[in-house]
C-alpha cells in the first residue's frame, strides 16, 4: 500500500546489508544464546570497548535523563586538540555514516554527481540514490583507489568526490603524496571527502594527513574519521568531520540537535584519552592480520594484501561459503552488497576467533561441493 505513495526512488532503494548480528545467527542455529560465535564481518574492534571508555560509560549513567550536549562541547575540543585545529572545524555525528548522508544533505541535489571508487563502501552509492544523484564509480588499479581515475570522473555536475583510505572492502590504501597531488587538482566546484574510517589502526607513521588539507583552507577538503574501528565503540555510533568552519556550520544546519548521545559523548572521551588500548589494538591487528593471511594462503586462497582490520579474498561460491562458515558459528561477510559477489571479507580478530574462522573455513572448504 505504501511503496505507491512513497517517493519512487525511494521505494526502489535496497536497504543497507549490514554484517549480522551475533545473536541473529543464535536464533538461526537454535542455540539459547550467542556463545561460540565469532562475529568477523563488520570490521569492528573484537578487543571490545577501552576500559577507559567503560569507566566512562558507568560514571554517565546517573546522567541519562538528560538531553546530551548539542554541541558534544568537551569532545569536540578533545578531537580538535589531537589534531592541532580549532574546535570550529570539528563536528560530531551518529557514526561517520551519519556525516555521509549530511554532506549529501548540504551539497547534492537531484541531478548531481558524486565520485567516488568502485569496489568502496557501498553507502556512498545508496546515498547518491537518496538525493537523485548519479554515483559515477571510477575504475581501480586491480584493488586500490586510482585517484587519476578518480579525478577523471570528475564532471561539471559533480559536487562530492568520496575517497574511502583506507578502503573498505578491499583493504589497500593510497599514500600521502598521491592524496596530496590528488586534493591539488580536484577542481574548485567539488569538495573532496576522504572517509578515513580505518585510519587510527594504522601505525602512525604510515598514516596519511589530509587534516593539513582541511587546515590549510586552500581546497574545500573535509576528512571523516570515526570511533567505530580502532576504539571499539561501533556499538554507541560516534564519528566526526574535520573541515574550514564554514563546512562545519553547513553540517551543522543538516544535523538533528542530540544526534551524538551523552553516553556516546562520554565514553569517545575516555577512549581518546587510552594510548595504550590503541596500541593494543593496532598490535592485534598486526599478529591477527598475518595468521589469517597465512592461514588463508595455506588453505590455496588467494588474499588481497590489507593494510586495515580485514581481509578481502576471492571465492567463486561466495554465499554457500558464508553459509557454511555460520553453520559453523562463525560470521563473515559476503561482498555482493558491494558488487563482488565472489568475494568474502573477514574481519581480523582475537587471535582464538582467528584460528576458529580458520579452522572452520578448512572444514567447510573440504565439505562444499566443487
Ligand atoms: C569506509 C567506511 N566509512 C564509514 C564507515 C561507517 O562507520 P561508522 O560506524 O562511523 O558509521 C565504515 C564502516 O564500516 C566504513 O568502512
Amino acid at each position: 500500500m505504501f511503496a505507491a505513495l512513497a517517493n519512487p526512488w525511494i521505494a526502489s532503494q535496497r536497504p543497507y546489508q549490514p554484517g549480522r548480528p551475533l545473536e541473529e545467527v543464535a536464533r538461526e542455529l537454535g542455540l539459547a544464546d550467542i556463545d561460540g560465535i565469532v562475529k568477523l564481518a563488520s570490521n569492528e574492534n573484537n578487543l571490545g570497548p577501552s576500559p577507559k571508555a567503560m569507566e566512562a560509560m558507568k560514571k554517565a549513567i546517573p546522567s541519562m535523563h538528560l538531553y546530551p550536549d548539542g554541541g558534544s562541547f568537551y569532545l569536540r575540543q578533545a578531537i580538535a586538540k589531537t589534531f592541532g585545529i580549532g574546535d570550529d572545524m570539528v563536528m560530531l555525528g551518529c557514526g561517520s555514516n551519519e556525516h555521509i548522508v549530511l554532506l549529501a544533505h548540504a551539497f547534492m541535489e537531484a541531478g548531481d554527481d558524486l565520485v567516488c571508487s568502485e569496489k568502496t563502501f557501498v553507502v556512498y552509492k545508496l546515498v547518491s540514490a537518496l538525493y537523485r544523484c548519479r554515483c559515477i564509480e571510477a575504475p581501480m588499479q586491480g584493488m586500490t583507489t586510482d585517484l587519476e581515475a578518480m579525478l577523471a570522473a570528475i564532471t561539471p555536475k559533480t559536487k562530492l568526490v568520496v575517497v574511502a583510505n583506507p578502503n573498505n572492502p578491499t583493504g589497500t590504501m593510497v599514500d600521502q603524496a598521491a592524496v596530496d597531488r590528488f586534493v591539488e587538482q580536484v577542481p574548485d566546484h567539488v569538495v573532496t571527502v576522504f572517509d578515513e574510517a580505518y585510519m587510527e589502526l594504522l601505525d602512525p607513521e604510515t598514516a596519511v594527513d589530509t587534516v593539513k588539507h582541511a587546515k590549510a583552507g586552500k581546497k574545500p577538503v573535509i576528512t571523516l574519521r570515526t570511533f567505530s574501528k580502532a576504539y571499539g565503540l561501533a556499538g554507541l555510533r560516534v564519528g566526526y568531520a574535520m573541515a574550514q568552519p564554514d563546512a562545519i556550520d553547513l553540517l551543522n544546519k543538516v544535523r538533528q540537535p542530540f544526534n551524538v548521545t551523552a553516553m556516546a559523548q562520554a565514553a569517545a572521551l575516555a577512549a581518546l584519552d587510552d594510548e595504550d588500548y590503541l596500541i593494543r589494538s593496532r598490535k592485534m591487528l598486526r599478529d591477527g592480520r598475518a595468521q589469517l593471511m597465512d592461514g588463508l594462503r595455506r588453505l590455496g586462497l588467494d588474499p588481497v594484501e590489507s593494510v586495515t582490520n580485514f581481509i578481502l579474498f576471492p571465492f567463486e561460491k561466495a554465499g554457500e561459503l558464508t553459509a557454511a562458515l555460520t553453520k559453523r558459528k562463525v560470521i563473515v561477510r559476503p561482498m555482493a552488497g558491494f558488487g563482488l559477489p565472489r568475494h568474502i571479507r573477514v574481519s581480523v580478530g582475537l587471535e582464538s576467533e582467528n584460528a576458529q574462522f580458520l579452522e572452520a573455513l578448512k572444514k567447510a572448504l573440504a565439505e562444499l561441493p566443487a
